[in-house]
């Protein structure tokens, strides 16, 4: 199954995408985690990622979509992937189309995760984040229950950050929603209940 994860911040497209990585083997493309991660090792790409994401701001479109392109283009992304957090603009959506296009791949559907704003900033609030892995969960969490390394918080998991990307998505990638509805893709699940609820929403949306 080759999916895209859509939803507004915090939405729990990560939450959801993880679970499916552990259940399905498919490979869980997170441009979050890719950007974090090219920030941290201070590359190129990352240095000039780190004052957009810090802003809340969307990473401009080259950079990310020839991220993206490499990321397919591995073994373990030829037997299923997620896109979560991809695309986000409409430009990145058909650039993804043009690409999967040219490697024979199929896209199955866009999964929106849907939430109301006002629970996304309670949850993002006190979201903490495993540096390792990825894995989610709120404030109470100090150990990934994943991999056992120290949680942290996001440095965009702050209030002015927060409303930056919601408006963000707002703007920019909720056209998406239109994008993969005319495509006939978009699937939606209700994202506002407990998280193994959604995810047995999600699997039979997906009729997984
Ligand atoms: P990214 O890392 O993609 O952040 P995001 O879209 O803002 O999404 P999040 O990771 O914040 O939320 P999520 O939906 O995965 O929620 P989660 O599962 O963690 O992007 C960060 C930045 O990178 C962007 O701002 C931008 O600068 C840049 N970027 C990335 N991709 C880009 C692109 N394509 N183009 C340009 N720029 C790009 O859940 C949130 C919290 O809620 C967790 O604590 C979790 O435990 C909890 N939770 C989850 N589900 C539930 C539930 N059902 N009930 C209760 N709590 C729940």
């Amino acid at each position: 199954m080759n999916l895209v994860l859509l939803g507004a911040p915090g939405a729990g497209k990560g939450t959801q995408a993880k679970k499916l990585e552990d259940e399905y083997g498919l490979a869980h493309i997170s441009t979050g985690d890719l950007l974090r991660a090219a920030v941290a090792a201070q590359s190129e790409l990352g240095v000039k990622a780190k004052s957009y994401m810090d802003a809340g701001q969307l990473v401009p479109d080259d950079l990310v979509i020839g991220l993206v392109k490499e990321r397919l283009a591995q073994d373990d992304a030829q037997k299923g992937f997620i896109l979560d957090g991809f695309p986000r603009t409409t430009a990145q959506a058909q650039e993804l189309a043009t690409q999967l296009e040219a490697m024979g791949i199929a896209l199955d559907a866009a999964l929106l995760v849907e939430v109301a704003p006002e629970v996304i900033i309670k949850r993002l609030s006190s979201r903490r984040t495993c540096p390792s892995c990825g894995f989610t969960a709120g404030e109470e969490t100090k150990t990934c229950p994943r991999c056992g390394a120290t949680m942290y918080q996001r440095d965009d998991d702050n209030p002015e950050a927060v409303a930056t990307r919601l408006t963000a998505y707002e703007n920019q990638t909720k056209p998406l929603i239109e994008y993969y509805t005319s495509h006939g893709l978009l699937r939606e699940v209700d994202g506002d209940r407990p998280v193994d609820v959604v995810y047995a929403s999600v699997k039979d949306t997906l009729g997984l």
